[in-house]
């Protein structure tokens, strides 16, 4: 107990100055709990609002993917370069040190395969493994025109409430069928009805027609999917492009933990991500990285 002896009246009320009330520094989030808002400054850079994500899930539907067959070899030495970690349950105990720095955005749904269905996912971990594993957010795939597009939209609206209760965001993963049209007015559709249900934020996939469209209908933070591997100074562009036109940062995982130098790779597209590095500067960024080895 303090000594009570010594106890000395305050006197440093600065009452000439007003209390500051700052607004949050994410799109939409202002009304957010404070758990919430902590969670989600862990994932997005306050200085720069924006969100490197490497996104190392694959395997829960389409097993030991190109680049991640071993992940303690291969992706841990460019975990240091990320802002968030995307990835498991299984992933992150079995094989990512508990001293990690970096936040961890956990897949929380799954129960298909490559074999079967896709869209036909439930939720597969429990609210009470996430606070566990000091998540700071919980990523459900939502597959809007899929066949089971009902179910996944409520899997997402129950993560939304579950993780109210507890301050943990959820990311709603936009998942677009092999037949489906990839186009503005479809994302502005999902990412739209995402927000609309309460998801803090969403990840969708760039396209070259008005994706600034999607972003600028959409309430709360957009993170742009990386996609298929395309050649590094393109998938830089891309980034670029989805930036400048309103995304709050990326999830990015082949064009990462694929190109010939992920070390390299990450490091460009962060530049990218919170510098305005433009696709020739972050490429040759790459490069010289790249090269230094
Ligand atoms: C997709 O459902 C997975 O959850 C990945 O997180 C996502 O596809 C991002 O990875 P990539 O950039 O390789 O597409």
């Amino acid at each position: 107990m303090a000594d009570m002896d010594d106890l000395k009246e305050g006197k440093k009320y600065y009452t000439d100055t007003p209390q500051k009330s700052d607004g949050f520094f994410l799109k939409g989030s202002n009304s957010l709990d404070w758990g919430m808002k902590n969670r989600l400054s862990r994932i997005f850079n306050p200085k720069s609002g924006r969100t490197v994500m490497l996104a190392i899930d694959h395997g829960y539907f389409q097993g030991p993917t190109t680049g991640l067959e071993r992940i303690d070899l291969n992706i841990l030495p460019i975990v240091p370069y990320a802002d968030t970690l995307m990835l498991t349950r299984g992933i992150l105990r079995s094989i990512v040190p508990p001293s990690l720095s970096q936040s961890v955005v956990l897949r929380v749904s799954g129960g298909t395969s490559i074999l079967k269905e896709l869209s036909n996912e439930d939720i597969a971990v429990d609210i009470e493994d996430s606070i566990r594993l000091n998540v700071c957010a919980m990523a459900v795939q939502v597959f809007i025109g899929g066949e089971f597009e009902k179910e996944s939209i409520i899997n997402m609206t129950k993560m939304v409430d579950i993780g109210t209760r507890y301050g943990i965001p959820t990311l709603a993963v936009t998942a677009v069928g092999k037949d489906m049209a990839r186009d503005a007015r479809y994302f502005r559709l999902a990412t739209r009805i995402c927000a609309e249900l309460g998801a803090q934020y969403i990840k969708s996939y760039y396209i070259e027609e008005g994706f600034e469209t999607v972003t600028a209908s959409c309430p709360v933070p957009i993170v742009m999917a990386g996609g298929k591997k395309i050649p590094e100074f393109d998938a830089l562009k891309m980034a670029y492009n989805a930036i400048q036109q309103g995304a709050s940062g990326v999830d990015m995982g082949r064009n990462i933990f694929q190109a010939e130098s992920p070390v390299a790779m990450i490091q460009a597209v962060k530049a990218v991500v919170h510098d305005n590095e433009t696709p020739e500067g972050a490429f040759d960024l790459y490069n010289t990285l790249k090269h230094q080895g």
